[in-house]
């Protein structure tokens, strides 16, 4: 037997001012984005943005629903949307934050399962890595390379018969 590790870089950044000019951008439009999601039932407001390939910004948010599997999160949202309107256009970055208006989140938001399940499906799609950008309120901001290292292992296409 061997044991294999997988391993991926997360980088810190303790203000947001350390970031490229064009992430602080992403990240304020994420941040917006959370300000106008529908979180009427938990209150938890996300927030993402996805800079596509052709420069343009995507925001979208949660939205809720009091059936409430019938909501969607706000990396779903702005990521079928995005692919709804620019279909054939890749994504190379979604930044993604949060806003718990009870207590401020003082670390960065991080994606559940089925919305890294769905963005692997993009980024496998157009076989580029998307760089993930989580932040709070407050704290670091961590930089991530790939959805892949949020997912490793993660179930595609290849599996599926031709
Ligand atoms: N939520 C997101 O929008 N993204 C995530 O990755 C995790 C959770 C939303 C869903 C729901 O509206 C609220 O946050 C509480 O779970």
């Amino acid at each position: 037997m061997e044991q294999r590790e997988i391993k991926f870089n997360v980088t810190v950044f303790k203000k947001e001012s350390e970031l490229l000019k064009e992430d602080q951008e992403l990240v304020a439009a994420a941040r917006e984005a959370a300000t106008r999601a529908y979180a009427k039932y938990s209150h938890f407001q996300v927030g993402a943005a996805i800079l596509l390939a052709n420069g343009k910004i995507i925001t979208g948010n949660n939205q809720e629903n009091s059936a409430y599997p019938s909501g969607l999160c706000a990396e779903r949202t702005t990521a079928f949307y995005a692919s709804a309107t620019f279909p054939g256009v890749p994504f190379k970055k979604i930044a993604i934050t949060a806003i718990n208006p009870v207590h401020p989140l003082d670390y960065p938001a991080t994606p559940c399962g089925a919305c890294r399940q769905v963005l692997s499906e993009y980024e496998h799609k157009y076989g580029k890595p998307i760089e993930v950008i989580l932040s709070g309120q407050k704290g670091e901001i961590w930089k991530i390379d790939s959805i892949e290292s949020l997912l490793p292992l993660s179930f595609g296409a290849e599996a599926l018969p031709e």
